[in-house]
């Protein structure tokens, strides 16, 4: 006599027939609901949550401010583009997100849906700032799923399988991991073999950097390191892009990362508990390199009223 099937195990075979097993879920548990750091599957079991939507939760599940948040501005509009027209909510959040990372200096902010979306911008601002091509991104990093995404990412599996040919001028440089013997030292002489070798830093566009390597092992970066790489951008007109998406929003210590060492990244990307859960990400940067893409690079509607129709094609 088999055990009567559970509602989790019920679910879980449907997920298997269909949902491709490319997103792979790493608890055999179906979700029912969840209330700030515990949730409760659909049989009714409790769990302490240790993950929180991978540093999505990080004030917790149904915060009742993020809750009431959420319900005011659906109840008031739910989408509009700001690229059509514009809306206090999201000058507002690009205005405080200024505040926060900007340290009194001028930074302005752009918003998108997800982590990707916004290290993807990241990088056409630094291009379409400096006017060069090479970006350096860390081995051990991860910055996101898209093509570009799992370019920068420092991690050949899972992310690349066979989903090449992958971007061009996206170089690796080695993280520091003092727990391997990779010293501050040691991979900053890395880096300077990697300009020597393989891209010249008059050609690097940007260095893109977690402060805390999240998927990668939960390492941090030296705070010297984060200087030296700060000094190293400043020398060679390189933006440094700090990918706080998710060590950023109190993780740290402090509100974002970066702080510790106590430098100015010249761009940040943001994400994940930026929206506790809600699909927002976004770059924040000195207004300078942000006002650098011309209007249109996000899409203007303007951009479709001048398309005019060939000749030929009417
Ligand atoms: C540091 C970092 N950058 C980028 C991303 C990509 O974010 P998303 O999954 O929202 O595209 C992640 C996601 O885990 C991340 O941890």
């Amino acid at each position: 006599m088999t055990a009567a099937q559970t509602e989790n195990q019920r679910l879980l075979a449907l997920r298997e027939q269909h949902v491709p097993r490319g997103i792979a879920t790493a608890h055999p548990i179906v979700v029912s609901h969840a209330q700030g750091s515990e949730l409760w599957d659909v049989d009714g079991k409790r769990y302490l949550d240790f993950v929180g939507g991978i540093g999505v939760l990080n004030v917790g599940h149904n915060h009742p401010r993020v809750v009431e948040a959420v319900r005011r501005q659906v109840g008031e509009i739910s989408h509009a583009s700001f690229q059509v027209v514009a809306y206090a909510s999201y000058i507002d959040v690009a205005a405080r997100l200024n505040a926060m990372v900007g340290g009194g200096e001028a930074y302005k902010s752009v918003l998108f849906t997800s982590g990707a979306e916004a290290v993807e911008n990241a990088i056409k601002i630094a291009r379409g700032y400096t006017n060069r091509p090479a970006v350096i991104s860390f081995r051990g990093g991860f910055h996101g799923r898209t093509l570009l995404g799992v370019t920068l990412t420092g991690m050949s599996q899972p992310y690349k399988q066979n989903f090449g040919p992958f971007p061009a001028e996206i170089y690796h440089a080695t993280y520091p991991n003092e727990y391997r013997g990779v010293s501050s030292d040691d991979a900053l002489a890395e880096l300077d073999h990697l300009f020597a070798t393989d891209v010249a830093p008059d050609r690097v566009a940007a260095i893109l950097i977690e402060p805390v390597q999240g998927d990668g092992g939960f390492l941090r970066a030296p705070d010297a390191f984060l200087r030296a790489l700060r000094e190293r951008c400043t020398q060679h007109g390189i933006v440094l892009i700090l990918d706080e998406i998710q060590a950023g929003f109190g993780r740290t210590g402090k509100l974002f990362g970066f702080q510790h060492a106590g430098i100015q990244p010249d761009l940040v990307t943001v994400a994940k508990s930026l929206a506790g859960g809600m699909p927002l990400s976004g770059v924040v940067g000195r207004a300078e390199i942000m006002d650098a893409p011309t209007p249109g690079a996000w899409v203007a509607p303007t951009a479709v009223t001048r398309w005019r129709v060939p000749q030929r094609w009417r």
